[in-house]
């Protein structure tokens, strides 16, 4: 999704600020960048020549747009930067942020849609107002240009503008001369980043973390106004808002590869780390009980219902297999569908909303109308201070640490693990079993993940299968939503043809799509009622000629019937999940790695998508 960096800075060269944050935030996907820059060298040189704002933005990766500045001395002691995933009107230059108005006096990137731009661009064209693209953004700055021509000073200016929006942004803007970034938030997350001699602005932390840790986020309804040594904060009607300064735990050598050739990669084999962080201080071995930081005044609900997207929705299928198996009414829900399921929901229902980053603006707008219907609403997130776990009634943290790479892998892992800490938090008896014996599965899974990392041939299994026309994904039980997580991390960063399906439902369809030329990856562990069945199933695909891939732990007989095998220690019913997934990931990396694919940044995708 659209990225946005901001900086006043009083020593000026903030051109390089700029793109080094417009880097950081590659990962949220994204198809031309651009920058602009105001005060300073930037200044100066305008000053004898045209006027106006230094402004450069180029279609395509963000080495379009170094390219395009080599030579150039744009720079300035204010400047705004974006990262553009298009909704209004295709990606190109002209589409690309900052937007300025005709003189070149004011620039803006914007994150969000404005809903109503249509009637405010007609408005502005009668006036006579040229636009020079068809983004919805662009009547942003000519609305603080009107402004201005009529008197206002340029934080009136853009107060103004922005009480005309309908829709969801965030905004940053600048105006010649005036040494300071405007922004203003509604639903769409903006942060402040305090610094010495500067101050910064972003979309997301890792933009300006090599500068500050020391964070600001901003509310729906407030604006900001940031110069190189002061920053303050205002409500809607101009009231100051007291903020806090967080400071934020992850550092910027966390947001880096550390000598992995991707971040996925990375973020894969830091899973370990990832899991230890999320038990980290909530599960007792010696009691064998689980307690969860501020979760302890949260009744046991009646009914669960999950909301999540993409990867979160996978885990909120698993969520929901382990709340059902405890006899609580579940449901999991994709975010987007939530509203219109309208589903009952009484004084003990707890809605809990899976998001990885806090932002998802789907989820969001779920847990908002589960909110304004009355329901208690808990969030299970990894991003401090993100709008979910600032909005919800109640917040569980993933401590996953920074996740970089789009598609999601150790906060999938985390996510699973985290569950199951809410669960028993929730209702302590939900383990059914042992609950030591859950506790000492959970405290022994990080090691388990390791000797998966370790000894996995999913790297040989890709060699196997390398041109093949589909990939299939088959689970039961709790490792039906592996298979959808395998196949979706599949399809994401391989843009090969991949679908996840229940075992026990390929024969009710899919099985026609099963040939020779279509491998199908199936999960068994155990030797239950779920895994004979499964065994059942790669039977029906084997009899079709199918090469079939078996992840177990070889309890049971289906490495007999499979042509390759992806191990896994043989564990709990509940952590073999994250075992299992564990080895899809590496076989969606290695494929994607040996296709030559934009890893990281999937094309079309983003990794945090804040607009329904
Ligand atoms: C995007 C990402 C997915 C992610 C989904 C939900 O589509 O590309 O990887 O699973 O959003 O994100 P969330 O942050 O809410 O977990």
């Amino acid at each position: 999704m659209c990225g946005i960096i901001g900086v006043a800075g009083s020593a000026g060269g903030t051109r390089e600020v700029l793109l080094d944050g417009l880097a950081n935030l590659e990962y949220r996907g994204y198809d031309s960048a651009g920058i602009a820059v105001d005060g300073g060298a930037s200044r100066e040189r305008n000053a004898a020549a045209r006027g106006g704002i230094d402004v450069a933005k180029k279609e395509g990766e963000l080495s379009a747009l170094r390219r395009a500045l080599v030579g150039e001395t744009i720079d300035g002691s204010v400047g705004i930067g974006h990262t553009r995933w298009s909704t209004h009107g295709p990606p190109s230059d002209r589409n690309a942020h900052p937007h300025t108005d005709g003189a070149g006096r004011v620039a803006v990137v914007h994150n969000g849609i404005i809903e109503n731009h249509e009637s405010l661009r007609t408005e502005l064209e009668a006036k006579g107002v040229a636009f020079s693209s068809d983004t919805d953004s662009e009547v942003v700055p000519h609305l603080i240009a009107e402004a201005l021509a009529r008197g206002a000073d340029p934080e009136a200016a853009f107060r103004e503008a922005v009480s005309r929006l309908d829709g969801s942004y965030a905004l940053a803007a600048i105006v010649e001369g005036a040494g300071a970034i405007f922004a203003a938030r509604h639903d769409s997350p903006l942060v402040l980043g305090i610094g010495d001699g500067a101050n910064y602005l972003a979309s997301d932390v890792p933009a300006f973390l090599e500068h500050t840790r020391d964070v600001v986020y901003l509310e729906d309804g407030e604006f900001a106004v940031l110069t190189a040594d002061a920053w303050r904060v205002e409500d809607a009607s101009g009231e100051p808002v007291e903020k806090e300064v967080q400071t934020v735990e992850w550092s910027a050598e966390q947001t880096g590869k550390s000598g992995y050739d991707h971040f996925m990669l990375k973020e894969i084999h830091e899973q370990p780390k990832a899991l230890r962080g999320c038990l980290r201080g909530r599960v007792d071995e010696l009691d064998g009980c689980v307690a969860v930081e501020g979760l302890d005044g949260l009744e046991a609900p009646a009914e669960v219902q999950f909301v999540a997207c993409g990867t979160s929705y996978h885990a909120a299928l698993y969520g929901a297999y382990l709340l059902g198996d405890a006899g609580v009414a579940t449901a999991a829900y994709l975010a987007s569908e939530y509203a219109t399921s309208q589903p009952p929901l009484s004084p003990d229902t707890l809605v809990v909303g899976i998001t990885q980053s806090g932002e998802t603006a789907d989820t969001l707008s779920a847990l908002r109308k589960a909110r304004g219907r009355g329901a208690e609403t808990l969030a299970l997130t990894n991003v401090v201070g993100s709008t979910a776990a600032r909005e919800c009634d109640h917040v569980m943290h993933l401590r996953a640490g920074p996740e970089i790479g789009v598609a999601a892998t150790k906060t999938f892992s985390s996510q699973l693990v985290g569950l199951n800490l809410l669960i028993e938090e929730l209702l302590p008896d939900a383990s059914r079993g042992d609950v030591r014996e859950l506790v000492s599965a959970l405290r022994d899974l990080p090691a388990q993940v390791q000797e998966v990392l370790d000894d996995s041939r999913a790297a040989d299994v890709v060699d196997e299968y390398f041109g093949a026309k589909s990939f299939f994904f088959v689970g039961r039980g709790v490792h039906y939503p592996v298979a959808l997580e395998g196949a979706l991390k599949f399809k994401e960063i391989t843009y090969e043809h991949a679908e996840g399906f229940a075992a026990g439902e390929l024969k009710h369809g899919p099985l026609a799509l099963v040939t020779a030329e279509t491998p199908v990856f199936a999960v068994v562990t155990g030797d239950g009622e779920n895994a004979r069945k499964t065994i059942g199933n790669v039977k029906e695909v084997e009899a079709r000629d199918a090469p079939v891939v078996v992840v177990t732990d070889g309890v049971s007989d289906a490495a007999m019937y499979a042509d390759s095998v992806l191990e896994i220690p043989a564990v709990h019913e509940r952590t073999a999940p994250v075992l299992a997934n564990v080895q899809l990931q590496l076989v969606a990396y290695h494929m994607a790695a040996r296709l030559g694919r934009a890893i990281d940044k999937p094309r079309n995708l983003a990794k945090s998508v804040t607009v329904e």
